[in-house]
């Protein structure tokens, strides 16, 4: 750490030689954060140390901490003998590739990680610098939540950060990784942040802990299943990454925070590829099966296309109907949105919905184009669905494609069946550049379905009714299961060989990298929540 001392301490025996030594004594003793004992309980548990994660995250040498004296004002409870400098929380700056980055990590061995009006004021420190000049924040919790003796001065720090975090929303990219306890409210603050990782085994998030759950439902649970990374990961879709441990969880971060721009203004950084921009991949002319029922893996169509393989997915474990993560193409950053046929048959359902829209209003808060693999039957029917709100759901991944701004490219695989073509970046809702494969069928629906509802007279008035339906499909496929009808409207701007899409889409991200668009003038939008 700079901050730390580096030459050996002086030693002529003046009063500056006195007071650097001073110095270094107290900031020795900011290093111990609470002691020996409770660092090697941490790390019994698999966990590092608050200043352990800081210098794994950052930068050799970059990490420059602010607030290391200060301490909590409590006099109750006899708080006021108990003074750990810091006050058990790390805050600071420092880089990560060299590019800066602001950081607070809470220190589980201070008073539990908890958190008290003096901590609370050194997290929106930082948080304000970030916002100023313009730098992501990436929060390390590991908290027992609510400093309990400070009462509610506690929880107006809580309120402190959860107001800058909704300030900073869309102005600095968040990040939160939950490393140990947080529960409560304290909840809230990585909820509000763009993106969440957790630890698989060492870290939970949950509003009400298993006691409370036991009293007011009586429903016996433990910490990891009411609020460990699997259940967040796969089924509430709150986390969006499960990692191994602290050190694969930081370097997740580094890897994530390097498709980044620093802010909203910013352009997301580019980085040299030894992959061709021109390089074609026969492979994806035969990928998607001749029979419409079969699925496949449309993260290897993603893999074949983009620099070097290389895709971040994210929310890999939620919603697996819908893929999306990051990417780059010619180096450049990338946003991916894409249906995945593998799974549900890649229909829309309302995981998929609030995946696919909160992917792509990220995209589109930091100006990361977008790029939209359509393979869509449509949006999956039934009654868990209507109740569940698939209309107000599926309508946010409308809004947020309708909405943004960002370069928007759009490929058809296959599939773009009734209100989901509109809905996958379409021509209509502002895609800057569509095109489809030859094995696209753009249509209101699949042939089979539709004939059976436009020709029932014909069909049923006929002697041989199979016959008739198979001939009545065989038509219906040839005027509208193929990309050619939309491509006469102009609806698709091209029917490419499967192969080209690479250099197709580099083409087209460079083409639109001057792209600028407006929404008209509003204090906000109404996206249905
Ligand atoms: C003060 C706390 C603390 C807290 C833990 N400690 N939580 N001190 N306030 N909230 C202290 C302990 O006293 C202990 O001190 C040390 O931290 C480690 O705690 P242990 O219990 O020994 O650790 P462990 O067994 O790992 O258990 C971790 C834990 C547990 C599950 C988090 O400590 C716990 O349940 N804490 C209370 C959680 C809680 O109810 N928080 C308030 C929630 S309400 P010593 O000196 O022994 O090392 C809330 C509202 C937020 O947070 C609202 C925002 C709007």
């Amino acid at each position: 750490m700079s901050s730390a001392p580096t030459t050996p301490a002086p030693t002529t025996g003046s009063i500056a030689d006195e007071r650097i030594r001073e110095l270094r004594e107290r900031r020795e003793a900011t290093l111990l954060g609470g002691g020996e004992k409770r660092i090697e309980k941490q790390h019994a548990k698999g966990k590092l140390t608050a200043r352990e994660r800081v210098e794994l995250l950052l930068d050799e040498g970059s990490f420059e901490e602010w607030d290391a004296f200060v301490q909590h004002r409590c006099r109750d409870f006899d708080m006021d003998e108990q003074q750990i400098p810091g006050d058990g929380v790390i805050t600071g700056h420092g880089l990560i590739d060299g590019r800066k980055v602001f950081v607070f990590s809470q220190d589980f061995t201070v008073f539990g990680g908890s958190l008290s009006e003096a901590y609370a004021r050194k997290i929106c420190k930082i948080m304000d610098t970030a916002i100023k000049v313009g730098a992501p924040v990436i929060g390390l919790n590991d908290s027992g939540g609510a400093r309990i003796q400070e009462g509610v001065l506690s929880l107006g720090g809580y309120a402190d950060i959860f107001l800058r975090n909704t300030l900073a929303s869309g102005v600095v990219p968040q990040i939160s990784a939950i490393m140990g306890p947080c529960a409560g409210g304290a909840v809230y603050s990585p909820a509000i942040t763009d993106f969440i990782a957790m630890v698989e085994g060492t870290s939970y998030m949950y509003v009400t802990g298993p006691n409370v759950v036991k009293t007011v439902t009586h429903e016996e649970v433990t910490h990891d299943d009411l609020g460990g990374a699997e259940t967040h990961t796969g089924r509430s879709g709150v986390a969006h990454f499960s990692t191994e441990d602290d050190g694969s969880c930081l370097a997740l971060i580094r890897d994530l925070v390097s498709f980044l721009p620093l802010n909203n203004a910013d352009d997301p950084p580019r980085k040299a590829t030894d992959d061709p921009d021109d390089r074609q991949e026969a492979r994806l002319d035969e990928l998607v099966p001749a029979d419409p029922q079969k699925p496949y893996d449309i993260t290897d169509v993603i893999s074949l296309i983009v620099d070097d393989g290389k895709f971040l997915q994210v929310h890999e474990g939620y919603a697996g109907n819908m893929v999306v993560g990051f990417a780059r193409l010619g180096g450049r950053s990338v946003g991916i949105v894409a249906n995945q046929p593998a799974v549900l048959a890649g229909t829309l359902d309302i995981d998929a919905s609030l995946k696919g829209a909160r992917f792509v209003r990220f995209c589109d808060c930091f100006n990361i184009p977008i790029v939209t693999f359509v393979d869509v039957p449509g949006f999956l029917p039934g009654t868990v669905q209507e109740f569940g709100g698939i209309i107000k759901h599926g309508a946010k991944l409308l809004y947020a494609f309708c909405e943004a701004t960002v370069p928007k490219l759009t490929v058809i695989t296959r599939k773009a069946y009734g209100g989901a073509y509109d809905v996958m970046s379409s021509k209509h809702i502002r895609g800057d550049v569509n095109l489809a494969w030859p094995s696209a069928e753009i249509a209101v629906m699949g042939a089979k379905g539709a004939v059976e509802i436009i020709f029932r007279n014909e069909i049923g008035s006929a002697e041989d009714k199979a016959a008739k339906e198979e001939e009545l499909v065989a038509l219906y496929k040839k005027r509208f299961a193929n990309p050619y009808q939309a491509a006469e409207f102009g609806f698709i701007d091209d029917v490419i060989e499967a192969r080209t899409t690479r250099p197709r889409l580099i083409r087209a991200l460079e083409l639109f990298e001057t792209k600028r668009d407006r929404n008209p003038p509003k204090k906000h939008g109404n996206i249905p929540l």
